[in-house]
This record gives structure tokens, sequence and C-alpha cells, in this order.
């Protein structure tokens, strides 16, 4: 099924300077770049990109993360994009990512390490977990009109 899921580059990744690689990697396995910007978000935007989590003890931490900095927004659209775009990004906790994903590829960070110091496991990208997320996420930073339908080389090993 052709997807659509978000990606955040958060701002670990921006202040890095490592938002060409890791549009690289999606580029790379035939998904599309169909939207994308930056954007410098607010606590209020957070709560709502993040509902899910509000009540957690790591939400402070995350929420200061978060809005720190510029983070680059997009939206990758292919076929079963929400679970590609998942195994490229890696487990959560960057510590435990496999080599070869963009968590375990550009960060190290632990849950034990973040929770000492009550801040975010900096992790450098966030995805979508499922449809229902991909599709609330998607319509919270992008506007109909700002994504966009068009052809890419490959797509007609597609058909
Ligand atoms: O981002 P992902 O979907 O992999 O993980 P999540 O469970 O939805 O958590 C969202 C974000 O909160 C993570 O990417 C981490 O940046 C942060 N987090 C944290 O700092 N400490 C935790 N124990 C869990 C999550
Ligand atoms: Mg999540």
């Amino acid at each position: 099924m052709i997807q659509q899921t978000l990606v955040l580059v958060k701002p670990d990744g921006v202040a890095r300077g490592i938002v060409g690689e890791i549009i690289k990697r999606f580029e790379q396995r035939g998904l599309k770049i169909v939207g994308l910007k930056l954007v410098k978000i607010d606590e209020d935007f957070s709560k709502k990109h993040y509902a899910a989590h509000i009540d957690k003890n790591f939400y402070k931490g995350l929420e200061e993360f978060i809005v720190s900095g510029p983070v680059v927004a997009m939206v990758v659209e292919g076929v079963d994009a929400i679970e590609n775009v998942r195994k490229l990004t890696g487990a959560t906790e960057s510590k435990s990512a496999l080599l070869g994903t963009i968590r375990g590829d550009y960060s190290h960070i632990s849950y034990s390490h973040a929770d000492e110091r009550g801040i975010s496991v900096k992790n450098i990208v966030h995805a979508s977990g499922d449809a229902a997320d991909a599709e609330k996420e998607v319509a919270l930073w992008f506007s109909v009109d700002e994504i966009h339908s068009y052809k890419r080389a490959g797509d007609e090993h597609l058909l």
C-alpha cells in the first residue's frame, strides 16, 4: 500500500548539519519526499505533536529538546512507507539502535544517561509510529497544498 508518513530531523540533527545525510537515506531506498520545510515549533505545538506522551516522565525533557531549535519536517511517501521509514530510523534508544539505521549511525545516548539528567534521548529523527499517527501527524505539520504529487525516477518499478 502506498502510504505517507511524517519524518522530522530533530534539533540535534539540524544542528549537526546532517540533514542531507538523512534525506539521502530515504531517497536512496526509493521513497519519495512529497513535503519538506524547516520549522521552529513552540511548546503548544509540541503538546499536539507529542500528545500521547504528555503524561510520561520524559515529556518535560522531550519538549525542551524539540522546541530548542528548528527541525526539518518532511512527508515521505512510498510502499509501506511507515514501516520502511521506521526501519531506516532504528530503535528509540540510540545505544540500542542497530548500525545502519539513522539513530544507530549518528547517535549513541542511552535511556539511563538521559533520565539521570532529566533530558530527552537525543536521537536525531522522529518518524510516525503507525498509520493512525501518520495520518494525524502529516495533517498537523502540513497543509494539503504543501504536499506535492510528482513522478520520480524509479516509480516505474512500482507498477
Ligand atoms: O521516537 P519514537 O517513536 O521511537 O519513540 P517514542 O516512544 O514515541 O518517544 C518519543 C521521543 O521521546 C523519543 O524519540 C525520544 O526522543 C523521547 N524519549 C525519551 O527521551 N525517553 C524515553 N524513555 C522515551 C522517549
Ligand atoms: Mg513515537
